[in-house]
This record gives structure tokens, C-alpha cells and sequence, in this order.
């Protein structure tokens, strides 16, 4: 039984917040969700531009380069069949066969699309209920470049469409698995309950801020190994994720990562992240992605 009550969780606190002032990254990261109803307002200009400067220094532990481009909705004629009310995209594009384009990719935007959320600004990760073709156009997608996702940028409406709430009831959104489904002690073989993970180097925090992560139709495809100090993240395949360029559930393990460092980080620990597969035995459709030492 895949999801349960127990586990839900209601990150409900409206997003149209003034800057956010949390401690923690999971505080903040309890407070997200995907925003796809916007007021019909252009994000505030000084908010834009601090993003923007935010993207240019971005970096991530990878090395890989990824290029963000805003894109005004209305001038590029850009639009999103499950959004209503949006002004403003950002893109990110990063070069085909990128090393560790996946996790790169996924760690970078969802950095970019935290600190938007902690400046006050509705967003959601698109990766496939787009017009593609239009936003390749819009930021100039060279030929040995790919565009996986999307998002908008702008204020959460007070009302969520119909589409939206039909949507997020579709997906399960406000549920997630349960630590156990997830994370792991050592290996695939003995489950790492809650209770558990306080002792584990005091993960407990840390783990929660990868559980309540966005994944793409909330599958929630990360699945972590804590073997003394060191947190290795796996990825595991549903079908119908891969496409020539990417796999997009691998884009998700990235999303994971920056959430688990991010967390630890907030926490005054001083986290790495490196690929060293440990080499453990896997079940059937899992496979290594990267590691956290902390
Ligand atoms: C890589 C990725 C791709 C996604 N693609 C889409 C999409 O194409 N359309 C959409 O409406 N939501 C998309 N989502 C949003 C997820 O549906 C959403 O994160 C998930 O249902 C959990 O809901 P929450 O973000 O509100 O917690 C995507 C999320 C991720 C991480």
C-alpha cells in the first residue's frame, strides 16, 4: 500500500509570503508546493532580478554547466496547459551528455526554484505538459543542447483552479511514501524506519527534506542507503521516464540530493557530494546515482 495517512503531509502555508526568514531548509521546504494558478500579475522586477543574479552564480557539485533563461510568457506567446494566470518562465538547458546531466540538472534548478519560492514566488517543475518545441525556440536551444523542464514564476492566485486541485488529487500530491519505502540501513534488505534515523547520525531532518521533495507524477523515484557517514542515492526506474537525452526520474534524484545537503547544510554540517557507487547488490530496477558524506 503505497501511500497512507499517516504520511500525508500539507505544505498548505500559501506561498504569497514576504521573504521567508525560516532556520531550517525542511521548514522551508514544508512550506512549498507546486503552485499552477498564478494572480495574472508580473513578478515583482527587484524579485526577478535578484533570481537572475542567483542563476548566473549558480554552481553545483558536478561541474556541469547549466544555463537558465527568463522568458516573458506574453512576448515569447509561451503557455502550459495546466497553468492559468502565468507571466513569467524560467528554462534551464544543459549540454547533451553533460557528466551526471541528470542529478546536475536536477540539483541546480530545484536550488534556483527554492530560493524563488523563499523570495515569495510560486513555481512548479514541467517537464512534459508543455508546448516543447515553443520553449526550445524561446531560449535558443542549440542542436547539442536539451531543455528538460520548465517553470513558471509568480504569485500563488488565493484560489487554486479546478484544474489544478483535479490535478494534484490525480497525483496523490499531498502524500508521500513512508521512510521506511525509501530509505535504507546499510542495504536494500533492512528498511530505515523514522525512529531509526535519529539515530543514524541524526538523519531524521535530513531525510524528511528529500521525502517531501517534488518528483515528477510524485513518484517519488529516490531511494537512499545510510552506511556510516555517508548517504548514497539510488533511483528507481518506473517505465515511460527515459527519453534519448535524459532520464527525467534521474533528474528527480537531483532534486533529492539538493534537498538532503541542503538540509544538513542549515543543520552546520558540512556536507560533499561525489559519484563512488558502493558497488551494493541493487533490487531489480534501481541504480546508483551519487553519494553524500557528511
Ligand atoms: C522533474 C519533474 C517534472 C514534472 N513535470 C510536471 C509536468 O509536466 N506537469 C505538471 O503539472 N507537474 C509536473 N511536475 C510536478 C509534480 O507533479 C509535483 O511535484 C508532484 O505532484 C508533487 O506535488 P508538490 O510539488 O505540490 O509537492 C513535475 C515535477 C518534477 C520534479
Amino acid at each position: 500500500m503505497p501511500y497512507d495517512v499517516n504520511t500525508a503531509f500539507r505544505p498548505r502555508s500559501n506561498t504569497n509570503r514576504k521573504v521567508n526568514t525560516m532556520s531550517s531548509f525542511l521548514e522551508l521546504a514544508k512550506t512549498r508546493r507546486s503552485v499552477r494558478t498564478f494572480d495574472g500579475n508580473w513578478p515583482d522586477g527587484a524579485v526577478l532580478t535578484t533570481l537572475q543574479e542567483f542563476a548566473e552564480n549558480m554552481t553545483n557539485p558536478f561541474g556541469t554547466k547549466i544555463r537558465f533563461a527568463f522568458l516573458n510568457a506574453e512576448n515569447e506567446d509561451l503557455s502550459s496547459p495546466v497553468l492559468t494566470g502565468e507571466k513569467e518562465y524560467v528554462t534551464a538547458v544543459v549540454q547533451k551528455g553533460a557528466s551526471n546531466l541528470e542529478a546536475a540538472y536536477g540539483y541546480s534548478f530545484e536550488k534556483l526554484l527554492m530560493k524563488a519560492h523563499e523570495l515569495g514566488l510560486g513555481t512548479v517543475w514541467i517537464g512534459g505538459t508543455m508546448p516543447r518545441g515553443k520553449f526550445e525556440k524561446a531560449c535558443h536551444v542549440e542542436e547539442n543542447e536539451v531543455m528538460p523542464c520548465v517553470s513558471p514564476l509568480g504569485k500563488a492566485s488565493e484560489r487554486m483552479s479546478m484544474k489544478e486541485a483535479l490535478m494534484r488529487k490525480g497525483v496523490k500530491a499531498d502524500s508521500r511514501l513512508k521512510f521506511e519505502d525509501l530509505f535504507f540501513d546499510e542495504n536494500f534488505d533492512t528498511p530505515l524506519p523514522e525512529s531509526v534515523a535519529g539515530n543514524k547520525g541524526r538523519l531524521t531532518d535530513a531525510l524528511e527534506a528529500v521525502r517531501i521533495a517534488p518528483s515528477a507524477v510524485n513518484k517519488q523515484p529516490w531511494r537512499v542507503v545510510v552506511i556510516d557517514n555517508a548517504a548514497h542515492f539510488y533511483v528507481k526506474h518506473d517505465a515511460g521516464y527515459i527519453t534519448p537525452d535524459y532520464d527525467l526520474q534521474k533528474i528527480d534524484v537531483g532534486i533529492a540530493l539538493y534537498h538532503f545537503e541542503s538540509q544538513l547544510i542549515s543543520e552546520g554540517k558540512q556536507p560533499s557530494i561525489t559519484v563512488e557507487d558502493p558497488g551494493l547488490p541493487t533490487p531489480k530496477h534501481i541504480d546508483y546515482v551519487a553519494t553524500v558524506r557528511f
